[in-house]
């Protein structure tokens, strides 16, 4: 990509503004994604400015890290529930389809009620149990012959988690990949709408047996504690908790998965941070921040402004919407240095935003790493020395999820 979508706009009441000349979804979509280079164009969007104005989609883009941080940190100035995605600009809602549409104060005792059931004492019980499913997955994965890492190894484990999370029965298992890839846009294993439809109505019509059976017989999963949930007399309404668990359903999924493809992609393209590793196990937990920085598997969420702001110096008038490019600020070379491009697993400081900052900072965070290290921790524990590709890395054409869809590769032990 290079810059020639992007060009100053002269005649500008802003001056120096940039102006990008085409939607930037029409930019991602266009051949950007399937050839996984997106990087470049984020490059010239940060080399540009700090903000650029998406004339035909009519919001700002924020590629760098500041503004990135400066727009998360701040629900009053900048509202969620006005859309997270830029297809929903204009959206009115008079209910908010997610949690992550919603705004202090409803956001505040939103969070309050689901937090703990995702605080790192929950996720620390846990991690036996999902360290245990990864070593057994890893277990079962041929070695030293191709095996396609993303449906055999990443798309498991993330399922197997939130399924026991949420204490799905083992027979939904196989249906949680299809339910959450019919909910995210632009994913392209479900493009019928009316297949996408019947599998988010399967989706809800579960959530809702399940939700019900926890009323009545409680046990100790999430969905049991949120059903309890309570903060001074006040609980979440079977509404609300449907809504929360189909979001945990996706938001549990299909990020985590992108994570585990993208890492083993980035192990196989860089074999020396491998081989650094496994030299020094201690460096698990750093690798796997620079595994969600390298990866960012959601690309961008949108805030909009509710009074006349300024941004970067540039005056905003309320109801602009902003774009936070998390996977460009992640590369941000003005935050993370002269190697931002670089795969380096042992990056300190490394304050990644592939979870969101400020107040919507990604409740699910925990349990994320929680998969992360324990998928490295196997491959480690089960000798693998290096990773290769086989064949071309597939992936989603999608603009909110960097999805990898196929990842052929040799597991070498020897
Ligand atoms: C690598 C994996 C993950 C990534 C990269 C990721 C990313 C994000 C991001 C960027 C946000 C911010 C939303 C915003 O600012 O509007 C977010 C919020 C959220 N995530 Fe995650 N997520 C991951 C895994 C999970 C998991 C495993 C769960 C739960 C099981 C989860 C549940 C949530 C929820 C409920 C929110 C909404 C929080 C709020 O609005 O206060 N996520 N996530």
């Amino acid at each position: 990509m290079t810059s020639d979508n992007i060009g100053s706009d002269p005649g500008d009441a802003n001056g120096d503004v940039v102006r990008i000349h085409q939607p930037l979804t029409d930019l991602l979509a266009d051949g950007v994604f399937p050839h996984n280079d997106p990087f470049g164009l984020y490059a010239d969007l940060r080399a540009a400015g700090p903000l650029s104005w998406n004339a035909p989609g009519g919001f700002w883009v924020a590629p760098r890290h500041r503004e990135v941080t400066t727009v998360g940190a701040d629900a009053v100035t900048w509202c969620s529930g006005k859309g997270i995605l830029t297809f929903e600009i204009g959206a009115e809602y008079p209910t908010p389809p997610t949690m992550m549409h919603t705004d202090p104060p409803a956001h505040t005792r939103y969070r309050s009620l689901v937090q703990p059931a995702f605080g790192r004492r929950v996720v620390r019980a846990l991690a036996p149990t999902i360290n245990a499913a990864a070593t057994a997955l890893v277990d079962r994965l041929p070695t030293d012959q191709p095996v396609d890492a993303v449906a055999q190894l990443a798309a498991v484990l993330p399922v197997h988690v939130i399924g026991m999370v949420l204490g799905l029965p083992e027979s939904d298992w196989d249906r949680v990949w299809a339910w959450s890839e019919a909910t995210i846009p632009g994913t392209d294993t479900h493009n019928d709408p009316e297949l996408r439809n019947t599998l988010r109505d399967e989706m809800a019509a579960e959530l809702t047996r399940l939700i019900a059976a926890a009323r009545i017989t409680p046990g100790d999963d999430v969905i049991s504690q949120l059903v309890s949930a309570e903060i001074g007399g006040d609980r979440l309404t079977d509404d609300e908790l449907a809504m929360f668990c189909n979001q945990l359903l996706v938001a549990g999924n299909e990020t985590t998965r992108n994570t585990i493809s993208g890492a083993l992609v980035a192990f196989a393209d860089n074999p020396g941070e491998w081989t650094r590793l496994l030299d020094d196990r201690a460096l698990v937990d750093s690798a796997c921040e620079e595994i969600l920085r390298w990866t960012t598997p959601v690309i961008a969420f949108m805030r909009t402004a509710t009074c006349d702001t300024t941004l970067a110096g540039v005056p905003i008038v309320a109801g602009d919407p902003v774009l936070m490019l998390y996977a460009s600020a992640n590369r941000d070379e003005l935050e993370f240095g002269p190697d931002a491009d670089q795969f380096r697993i042992d990056r300190s400081p490394n304050h990644h935003v592939a979870f969101g900052f400020g107040p919507h900072f990604c409740l699910g965070a925990a349990l994320a790493r929680a998969e992360i290290t324990a998928i490295i921790n196997a491959l480690a524990d089960a000798g693998v020395t290096r990773f290769e590709l086989t064949g071309p890395v597939g992936h989603s054409p999608s603009t909110i999820i960097a999805g990898i869809t196929t990842a052929p590769m040799i597991l070498h032990t020897r």
